[in-house]
Formats: C-alpha cells, structure tokens, sequence
C-alpha cells in the first residue's frame, strides 16, 4: 500500500522527506558519478534533471547501492526491532548475492568477510575511511530518534561490519547527529554547531572555505555535504549545487539531500524528481520512513 504524505512541519514529513530526499540524490546523482565539474557542464549544462544513464547506464530514477544497502539496513532492524547485528549481515550479505549494479569495495571485502569467517567486526584498515558506512545510516537515525545511546551503538556496530576507520567513525556519528537534529526540527544553526564542533577536533574535515573535493573519501565527502548543505537555502539548490560537482556525486547527494529533506520537509522536493524516482524504491522507501519511524517512538 503507498503511504500518504504527512501533514507538512510533522516529524514523520521530516522523516519521508530525508528518506526520499537520500533515493533522490543517489538517482540524480548517480548519472554524473566519476565526471569532473568542468566534464558535467560541457555535457548537461547545469545536471538537475533525472534521466539515468552514466557510467551504470540506469534507467531515469533508477537508485543504486546507496539507496539498496540503506533498505537492507531498514529491513534488518524492522525484523529485529531490539538490534540483531548477525541479521543485519545477513541482509547485506543475501543484497550482494543479488549482484548489485554497484558495490563500494571496502563494503564488498566487509561482506565477503563475514560470509567466510562468520565475524561481525572488520579489522582496522588504513583503507577503510571510504563513505560506505556513513553512507547506509540513515535507517540507524530514524529508528534510534530519541534514544542517544541506541544511536551511537548501532550506528558503530553497523558502520564496523565493512569500515572499521576512526574518520569513517567520527563521520558516521557526527552526520547521525545532523540528521537527528535536523528531523527534530531543531535547525540549521544547530547542524552548524554540530559540523563545526568536528572540525575543532579534526581540521582535515574543513569546509569552509570549501577544498573543492569530491570523491567517496569520507573527509571529501562530510566537506561536500557540508558545504553544499550550509550554504544553500533550498532542496533543490542543495543537491543541484551537490551533484554538479561530480566525483562521488551518488553518495554525496544522497547524502546532502538527506539533510536538506529532514530540514526543509517533503514539499520541498521538487515534484519533477518525486515523481521520476523508482516506483518500488519510492514505495520501500516510504514504507520504511513510518515503519523506523514507529519503532523509536516505542523505545
Ligand atoms: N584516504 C584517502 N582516501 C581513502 C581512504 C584514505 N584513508 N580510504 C578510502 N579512501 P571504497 P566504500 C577512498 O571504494 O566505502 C558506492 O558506490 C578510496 O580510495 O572502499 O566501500 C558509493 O557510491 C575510494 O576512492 O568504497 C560510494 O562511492 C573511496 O574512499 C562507495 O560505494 C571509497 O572507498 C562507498 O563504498
Ligand atoms: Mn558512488
């Protein structure tokens, strides 16, 4: 059944709109992957339209690994309400059986190491600060909203399946607390402090002024969702601003789209790339946003 939007300003409006905002930036996104900005403006002009392609050669409003590993997450802990890391394993392990389009490589060798050895830790690697953790959270934020400890557990937990990284990490929680204190309605101003407080402890995540960087390194990836995010007042000039420079432009605009969704609220998604979205990523994706959504107002 297709889930009705919700009354604008509410939390679950805030709650759909990160969740479709993420698909959205990885659909749009994903068409310019790998291209430099000087490469997307010879080709599109200004890339803000939904149309597949790319170098996975989608079909328009088609989602990627971003989007499916996320679903995956949802789906473990819709199953396993209290938190079953093996069961979220297992979910990502039965999606690379799939044989997705797209699979990061620091999370394909997190996966195939659990199929072999059965553990639920990657050992520490100096290769691990990729953005496919932090990528995949969102689903943690959602059913964790109001319990602080629930959120930092499984946010790791989940995270150290495939990336086991002290930038990756620090990532994961600190865009985790955006996005929760976003969809708490509490503002840009106190995203700033949040993303402002990682940089006092770690210079290298600098945004501002922006590094011009934008590959799926976690560092390149906060700076570009932060940038993007803090100086655009609009869904849509955030993930246009987002994708337009290129590199890892699924994840990072799935990424800047979640904070710009959860602040600005559903009615700010253009209705253009709502409608082109997936039609079964869009009805999952709704699903899980109430169903996650349901689970924290129990905890
Ligand atoms: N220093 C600099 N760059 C690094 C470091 C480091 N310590 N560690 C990793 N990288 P990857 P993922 C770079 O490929 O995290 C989806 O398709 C690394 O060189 O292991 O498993 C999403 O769209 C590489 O360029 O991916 C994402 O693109 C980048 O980080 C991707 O998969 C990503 O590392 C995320 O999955
Ligand atoms: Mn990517």
């Amino acid at each position: 059944p297709r889930h009705p939007p919700a009354p604008p300003g509410s939390l679950l409006d805030r709650v759909r709109a990160a969740y479709l905002g993420f698909a959205i930036g990885d659909a749009l996104g994903a068409t310019v992957e790998f291209l430099t900005p000087g490469e997307i403006a010879a080709q599109y002009g200004v890339h803000e339209h939904i149309t597949g392609g790319g170098w996975l050669r989608l079909k328009p409003g088609q989602i990627t690994d971003d989007t499916q590993m996320s679903l995956a997450l949802g789906d473990a802990i819709l199953e396993h309400p209290e938190w079953n890391l093996t069961c979220v394993a297992e979910h990502f392990l039965a999606w690379l059986k799939t044989k997705p389009i797209d699979v990061g490589n620091t999370c394909r060798r997190g996966i195939v190491r659990y199929m072999h050895k059965g553990t639920l830790e990657s050992p520490y690697s100096d290769g691990d600060a990729g953005n496919g953790a932090v990528m995949r959270n969102l689903p943690v934020v959602i059913a964790t909203l109001g319990d602080d400890d629930a959120f930092a557990r499984w946010s790791l937990e989940q995270a150290h399946l495939t990336h086991n990284h002290p930038l990756s990490d620090v990532a994961t929680l600190t865009l985790g607390c955006m996005t929760r204190a976003l969809l708490r309605g509490e503002g840009k101003e106190r995203a700033r402090q949040l993303a402002d407080a990682l940089v006092a402890g770690h210079r290298n995540f600098r945004f501002d002024p922006y590094p011009k960087r934008a590959t799926g390194y976690v560092v390149d990836t906060l700076q570009t969702v932060c940038h993007a995010f803090f100086s655009t007042d609009s869904f849509e000039a955030c993930l246009v601003k987002t994708v337009n420079l290129g590199g890892d432009a699924d994840t990072n605009g799935a990424l800047a789209a979640m904070l710009a969704g959860a602040h600005y609220g559903e009615a700010a998604i253009p209705f253009r790339w709502l409608r082109r979205l997936d039609r079964h990523a869009r009805i999952a994706v709704e699903a899980q946003a109430a169903g996650l959504l349901a689970l924290s107002q129990r905890r």
